[in-house]
């Protein structure tokens, strides 16, 4: 792909010049006459260089590179002056121009500073696109992951933060669905207006109308004085609506209407209040199952299920372990204003045998704990609690089930990604670790969608 210069340069005979040198060094290259045509060249094309005259009539150089840099900020800007005063030249780098050029100047001295300029561009572009990947990679916000999995859900996160479709969050308890609907709040354009919140499970049934709605007095036994529901308390903001699969099917007719028309109909009144608010749903139930059921309308479903996040449970992303662990080592130091020891590498993979039913929630539990009740400045295995010691045990050559129980499915993927990992990818190695055929491990593959790698997951750089 060929470079683009724009040359903004009023003196006719000046400005082929420039335009030829240019053209024969193989540029694209486009000559104006003006400030205004230039700005317009810069409104149609992509330049990377903008070779400008200090000195013309009506809007100057100057002038031009401001313009210019306000409409692409990523333009390097040449100013070519007749006054070599170090001041014009000073004046044109304080607003952003990257280089200029004396005149009179040489072909020469033109091409190795536009050369110049051009490589600065690319450096600047590089190192963007570098600090990009990494602030991508780690974290968005609070939520912290580096693994595919997580990397998919900063994807829809980003997505869900600037538009205004009710989002669905469905992952297991502890997964982090607050914490994502908190993030879709306060990073997007209604972070000043209320973020309510909800919880479906935690009210009775009966109350969960008055909770979102509200209540005129005297709409039911306890109704002393009319008041305002959630939805009329967010407007403008938005509403987080945890566990809404534990709504029963009446309240959900309401809540569909309130999507549909939004507008909200307080209990014992049938006034109709216009609303703006943005919903946010969680739930730790599979919702889709929930509607094979019969407990779920189906029009909600579809209703809520336009942006969905699913959150993976903690025990699918254990390459993600050691990030959450120093994340929430800084966490509890800054609260507690001392060093937290760090986790010692036998302790980090007896963390990663285990299960983790809580998820973040349970790591970040068990680390605090963890933090406070070691002395040394390393936790090793034997300091961490029974359940991460125990091992899934062979006795004369029988495996013992765990006295927690655990899900076949879950143990045969563990295994086969184990075998992998001992195995350096090979499946034919394996499979041999277990007892199995190629074709059988590479169709058991294929069902649990593990990769090669051993974690389920498609390799991020
Ligand atoms: N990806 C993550 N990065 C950092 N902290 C996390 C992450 N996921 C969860 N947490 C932390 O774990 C705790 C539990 O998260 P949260 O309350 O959002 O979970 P939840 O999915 O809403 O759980 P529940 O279904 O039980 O309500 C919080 O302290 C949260 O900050
Ligand atoms: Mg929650």
């Amino acid at each position: 792909m060929k470079t683009a210069i724009l040359i903004a340069e009023d003196d006719d005979t000046q400005r082929l010049i420039l335009h030829d040198i240019l053209k024969a060094s193989r540029y694209d290259v486009k000559a104006t006459a003006s400030a205004k045509d230039a700005l317009q060249a810069l409104r149609d094309d992509t330049y990377s260089v903008l070779l400008t005259d200090m000195r013309m009539p009506e809007v100057d150089g100057l002038e031009l590179l401001r313009q210019a840099k306000r409409l692409r900020p990523e333009l390097e800007v040449v100013v070519m002056t007749a006054y070599a005063t170090v001041q014009t030249a000073v004046n044109a780098m304080k607003e952003g121009a990257t280089d200029y050029l004396a005149k009179p100047f040489d072909k020469d001295e033109l091409l190795v500073t536009i050369e110049r300029a051009i490589e600065r561009g690319q450096l600047k572009r590089e190192n963007t696109q570098l600090r990009e990947l990494v602030t991508a990679s780690v974290s968005l916000g609070n939520i912290i992951g580096e693994s595919a999995a997580m990397q998919r859900v900063f994807n829809i996160v980003q997505r869900a933060v600037n538009v205004n479709s009710t989002a669905l969050i469905l992952g297991e308890s502890g997964t982090g669905k607050e914490l994502v609907a908190r993030h879709i709040h306060f990073s997007g354009p209604r972070a000043k207006k209320p973020f309510a919140v909800v919880n479906c499970a935690a009210i009775p049934d009966t109350l969960v109308e008055s909770e979102l709605f509200g209540h005129e007095k005297g709409a039911f036994t306890g109704a002393e004085a009319s008041r305002a529901g959630k939805f009329e308390s967010a407007n403008g903001g938005t509403l987080f609506l945890d566990e809404v699969g534990d709504m029963r099917l009446e309240s959900q007719a309401k809540l569909l209407r309130v999507l549909q028309d939004g507008v909200v109909e307080r209990v014992g009144s049938s006034t109709q209040r216009k609303v703006d608010v943005r919903v946010v749903a969680a739930t730790n139930r599979d919702l889709r199952k929930h509607v094979d059921a019969g407990n779920f309308r189906e029009d909600l479903y579809f209703r809520l299920d336009v942006l969905t996040v699913s959150l993976p449970p903690l025990r699918e992303r254990l390459n993600d372990l050691p990030l959450l662990i120093n994340h929430f080592r800084e966490k509890l130091a800054a609260r507690v204003g001392k060093v937290c020891p760090t986790v010692a590498p036998d302790a980090l993979e007896a963390m990663k045998r285990y299960r983790w039913p809580g998820n973040v929630r349970e790591l970040e539990n068990t680390l605090e704990q963890l933090y406070i009740l070691t002395d040394g400045d390393a936790i090793r295995e034997s300091d961490l609690p029974e359940k991460l010691r125990v091992r899934p045990t062979t006795e004369q050559g029988a495996f013992v089930l765990p006295s927690g129980g655990l899900v076949l499915e879950e143990l045969e993927q563990d295994l086969i990604r184990q075998a992998l990992a001992r195995s350096n990818g090979s499946i034919k190695d394996a499979s041999e670790l277990l007892g199995l055929t190629y074709k059988t491990l590479q169709y058991r593959l294929k069902k649990h969608e593990i990769d090669r790698k051993g974690d389920g997951e498609e390799e991020v750089e």
